[in-house]
């Protein structure tokens, strides 16, 4: 069964995550993540994954965007500053590079694919940008927080600390409330089915760059290999 087909009796919340299902198991048990959170990688490749991450989040958080979309009424109730993930990278990417981490970092091809493609919503089509919020801000309220356990066990991150601020959310206490009521802003989004669909199908677009992402940084961190999983 097709869930995106459904109609609109289908809270969108529920059409959203059941058409990205597939791709998110995909992005999982993608090579570079299995090894990373394997504690098979060095922190090296941990580094080089934030550092992609800090280019996704300039675009997504960037502040004229971010001004312009707070008055929108389909992305406006998306913009909430507690989600802000830049300056905890920033801090991460200090403790991981050091002081002149800026000068040094540099996005994998895929990671300004992406990163222009959410630039590009965020300036010209709210449902779009949207997609890549929930894409990436629902993901780091739920399985980032694995992501987390695993990075201050494997290298020692301090917990909640320096390498791992950009999953923890300081300013939102309940994290379970917060995503029920983010869901509630997605089923209350003030489209007809045609750009719902729209904007699923930009989820699916979103969840495809950040697999290419990650296939990037495996063919750099995994000897090549970015085929499917034998270990
Ligand atoms: C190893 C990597 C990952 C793990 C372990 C993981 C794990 C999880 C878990 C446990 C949930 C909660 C499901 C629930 O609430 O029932 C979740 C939700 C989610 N994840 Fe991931 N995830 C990973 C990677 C990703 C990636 C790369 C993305 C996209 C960039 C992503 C996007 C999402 C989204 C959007 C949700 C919310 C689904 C919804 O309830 O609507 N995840 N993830």
């Amino acid at each position: 069964m097709d869930a995106t087909s459904s109609t609109s009796s289908v809270p969108f919340s529920t059409l959203i995550r059941n058409a990205s299902h597939e791709q998110h198991t995909e992005a999982e048990n993608s090579t570079f993540m299995s090894d990373m959170l394997g504690g098979r990688l060095g922190v090296d490749a941990y580094r080089r994954y934030t550092e992609q991450l800090w280019f996704v989040y300039r675009a997504l958080e960037d502040a004229d965007s971010a001004a312009r979309l707070a008055g929108d009424p389909v992305a406006g109730p998306f913009v909430q500053p507690e989600l802000d993930r830049t300056a905890a990278l920033e801090r991460d990417l200090a403790h991981l590079a050091g002081p002149g981490w800026r000068a040094e970092i540099t996005p994998l091809p895929a990671t300004a694919a992406y990163a222009e493609r959410v630039a590009h919503c965020a300036r010209t089509w709210p449902g779009g940008y949207v997609a890549h919020h929930y894409t990436r801000y629902l993901g780091d309220l739920s399985g980032g927080q694995i992501i987390r356990g695993t990075a201050e066990k494997t290298w020692g991150f301090e917990r909640k600390g320096d390498g791992v601020r950009f999953y923890v959310f300081d300013a939102i206490g309940n994290p379970a409330a917060f995503k029920r009521g983010y869901r509630e802003l997605l089923d209350a989004l003030p489209l007809d089915d045609l750009e719902k669909q729209r904007v699923v199908d930009e989820c699916k677009r979103a969840f495809a760059l950040n697999t290419a992402v990650f296939r990037e940084l495996g063919e750099e961190f995994g000897g090549g290999a970015s085929g499917p999983l034998s270990a």
